[in-house]
């Protein structure tokens, strides 16, 4: 198992928030620090243009390549540059004519200087060998007269402090707000998380709160948020299901206790009596004979009951297969033929179908129905069998008796174990009460249902439907 609390929804969610914002942070931060680095160049391009005209300026108002650094000294337009910006003029055949310091910057960094009519707009990035980066570009310039020759103007521009300095410090706090962004949302992620995930706290706690004598306790749906709403649904139907099974499995075992106390204890009664003075064999004979029958009858509950049991919890193997019912009540009369001559009853069976059943379990719901209507049915009267189709096409077997009918409060649970109309009487012993919760365990097997209808003036119909 992993340990408890390795990476929880929580840490999950906080750690996705802090992988999305650094995504987003480290986009954003490139972006601005391009857009700077952009405007910065744009700013010291344009410096330089300027700087360019300025100086072309100055040279138109001399007439001579002499008097140029004699002007430029003069003229504070163009020399009182910050020193971060160097001006160089050369003439026609390469001799220098100003330069405002000593930075000697190449020639050949410079690209294609500007016709003199032209603002510069070949700039070029040189980084001497100590480090320092300058952009520079160069034009072309006119002397007052216009007979002269042009001039070359090189312009340069110290970027280090203005540009690669302050850059390196906007990148530096970018990457300081990019980390403190992260570790702010992963924060906040898992505050969010932890917010969001307290509802399925609280119903863990309310599952926690549910025990064996709660389980009719159920978890409230109303206030579930809608994604867990679906898994409280499903935890209150289990329960529902659990609360079922378990209220089954409590009144089994009550009723049960209930059913053998009676039989036990009117053996051990009249075991007491026999034992309380010295008997002739023939009565310690005649003892055991009874007890011998008693022990029968609650054998037979016994496995009953672990029957119904099988059902209920559907662990039965259902061996379907196609059985013709009207044969198959044949086999079963000719067990009762005996029976029902001694007792003076008819048999009427009528039609014929075949149903898709387990035999053994449909001749066994068709016997308790059967050995019930014997019971009820007075000599000289007649018990139907009735196979056929209802409306809806579903088959159906009829067992109906005349007799007397089942007081109407007693037909819905009629089928319920060991329960009986006449309680009092039927301790004849012969009969436990579980006939009919059988042949409703084994419809139930079958999906299929079994039904009673008993009123007064009419046959007592029980009836086996399948689907
Ligand atoms: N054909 C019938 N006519 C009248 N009452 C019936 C009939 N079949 C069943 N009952 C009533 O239903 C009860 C339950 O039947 P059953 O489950 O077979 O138990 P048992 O036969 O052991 O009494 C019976 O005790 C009886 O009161
Ligand atoms: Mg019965």
């Amino acid at each position: 198992m992993m340990p408890r609390g390795w990476l929880s929804i929580t840490a999950r969610l906080s750690l996705a928030f802090a992988m999305v914002s650094v995504t987003l942070f480290t986009g954003v931060a490139v972006y601005l620090y391009r857009a700077l680095d952009q405007q910065l160049m744009q700013r010291h391009m344009d410096e330089l243009a300027t700087k360019v005209v300025l100086v072309r300026h100055t040279l138109e108002e001399i007439a001579s390549a002499t008097d140029v650094a004699d002007a430029m000294l003069r003229s504070p337009n163009t020399v009182s540059a910050p020193d971060r910006l160097h001006v160089r003029l050369l003439g026609v055949d390469g001799q220098l004519l100003f330069a405002s310091d000593l930075v000697p910057i190449p020639t050949e960094v410079l690209g294609s200087p500007a016709p003199v009519a032209e603002v510069p707009s070949d700039f070029r990035v040189w980084k001497n060998a100590t480090g320092d980066r300058y952009l520079a570009t160069s034009a072309y310039a006119r002397l007052g007269k216009p007979s002269m020759q042009p001039l070359l103007i090189s312009v340069a521009l110290d970027v280090r402090e203005e540009h690669d300095v302050l850059l390196s410090r906007f990148g530096a706090r970018l990457m300081l707000a990019v980390v403190s962004g992260t570790t702010l949302a992963a924060l906040l992620g898992w505050l969010v998380a932890a917010r969001g995930l307290r509802s399925v706290r609280r119903i863990a706690a309310a599952a926690a709160r549910i025990t064996s004598d709660r389980l009719h306790k159920r978890l409230d749906e109303r206030t579930a948020p809608a994604e867990l709403a679906d898994l409280v649904h499903a935890f209150n139907e289990m329960l529902a299901r659990l609360e079922e099974s378990f209220s089954y499995l409590e009144d089994f075992s009550s009723d049960l206790a209930h059913e053998l106390r009676t039989p036990i204890n009117n053996l051990m009664g009249q075991a007491e009596v026999t034992l309380a003075e010295a008997r002739r064999p023939e009565e310690y004979q005649l003892l055991l004979e009874s007890n011998m029958e008693e022990y029968g009858r609650l054998s037979r509950m016994i496995s009953d009951m672990l029957f119904i049991a099988k059902v209920g919890r559907y662990q039965m193997p259902l061996n379907r297969e196609d059985v013709n019912v009207r044969s198959a009540i044949e086999k079963i009369l000719a067990f009762f033929d005996a029976l029902l001559e001694e007792r003076g009853i008819e048999v009427a069976l009528r039609g014929e179908l075949i149903v898709s059943a387990d035999r053994i379990l449909l001749q066994r719901a068709i016997t308790n129905l059967l050995s019930n209507a014997v019971r009820y049915t007075q000599r000289g009267e007649s018990i139907g069998l009735v196979i056929f189709r209802e409306g809806d096409g579903r088959a159906t077997i009829e067992v109906n008796n005349p007799g007397p009918p089942i007081p109407p409060e007693h037909l819905p649970r009629i089928f319920d174990r060991f329960y009986r109309v006449d309680r009092a009487r039927s301790h004849s012993y012969e009969n436990s009460g579980l006939g009919l919760a059988i042949v409703k365990s084994i419809m139930r097997l079958h999906d299929g249902a079994a039904t009673v209808s008993s009123v007064p003036g009419d046959l007592t119909r029980f009836r086996l439907t399948f689907p």
